[in-house]
């Protein structure tokens, strides 16, 4: 065949085309338990964060997180409707993806209109719940410290994924952090700064201290324009991100809307034993 020819130089293409096509592919495929490993331990990492276990930007190895996550936090499945665990989920609560259960028709059902832009909502949910001290491989030794709930809404340009900490209460944030989103770089993206982290700690999600149920579905807490006092003289509002007032709305708008009645609301009454 001749090589300046049309068919040598079609031919070589496809080849070239093909092999680079078998190398992608088989190494995307290789990697994806690795990624899929990575992201479990991000996420840990980030739960263990926002529980205040570690801190910020810590540099911790992958054995440690692992050894961390076991001895401090019960990853509870619970009927997100009833708001009442799910034991044999529960057992499972490793392998759960929520975020695929909440997009998967068959797991979840359609929010209702809310200003979060939470489209679906998942039938079960995972609850971390964060141990006072070291607990052993059966759970003995478990003491409530706090609730981590995983959030997410809509900000300006994406879905903001992150977990609220919240006291065992159920209404005194602990911390809040948000692990993905796709806001810009030092206006929205300022949802990732500790500084501003750092607001949340002490701040009431629902009217005065012991009184959520009061208040249920009227979650008080906000992200202002403009600056807050300290969580004893201000405690239902945050700093506002400058320049950036549509993903702090974000902010607030899935932080009520996780803590009400269609999200960890129910659960919430439950464990503070009192009635629907
Ligand atoms: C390139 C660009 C990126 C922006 N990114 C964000 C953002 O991530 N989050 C946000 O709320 N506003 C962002 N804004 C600003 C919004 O358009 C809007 O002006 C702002 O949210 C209003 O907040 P302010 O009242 O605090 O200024 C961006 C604007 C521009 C031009």
């Amino acid at each position: 065949m001749q090589r300046n020819g049309v068919p040598y130089i079609i031919g070589f293409c496809v080849a070239v085309c093909l092999v680079c096509a078998i190398i992608v592919s088989s190494s995307a495929v290789g990697l994806k338990e690795r990624q899929e490993t990575n992201k479990l331990l991000d996420r840990q990492k980030k739960v263990l964060t926002v529980a205040g276990l570690l801190q910020e930007g810590e540099s911790v190895s992958a054995e440690k997180i692992q050894s961390m996550f076991t001895k401090r936090i019960k990853s509870v499945i619970i009927d997100l409707k009833s708001g009442k665990e799910n034991a044999e989920a529960t057992q499972n609560a490793a392998s759960f993806d929520q975020r695929k259960a909440q997009k998967d028709p068959s797991s979840s059902i359609s929010a209702p209109k809310n200003r979060a832009g939470v489209r679906r909502i998942p039938n079960q949910a995972m609850v971390y719940q964060v141990s006072q001290n070291e607990m052993a491989t059966d759970g003995a030794g478990f003491e409530l410290a706090q609730y981590i709930f995983p959030v997410e809404g809509y900000g300006l340009w994406s879905t903001l994924y992150g977990f609220l900490a919240v006291a065992p209460d159920g209404n005194t944030v602990k911390g809040i952090t948000f692990y993905e989103h796709g806001e810009t770089p030092g206006l929205g993206g300022e949802v990732d700064n500790p500084s501003w982290k750092s607001k949340w700690p002490g701040r009431m999600v629902f009217g005065p201290a012991g009184s959520s149920v009061d208040s249920w579905g009227e979650a008080k807490i906000k992200v202002k324009k403009g600056y807050a006092g300290s969580p004893a003289e201000d405690p239902y509002q945050v700093d506002g991100l400058s320049g950036a007032t549509i993903t702090a709305n974000g902010v607030t708008y899935l932080v009520r809307f996780w803590m009400g009645e269609n999200g960890f609301g129910p659960y919430i009454r439950n464990a503070l034993g009192q009635a629907g």
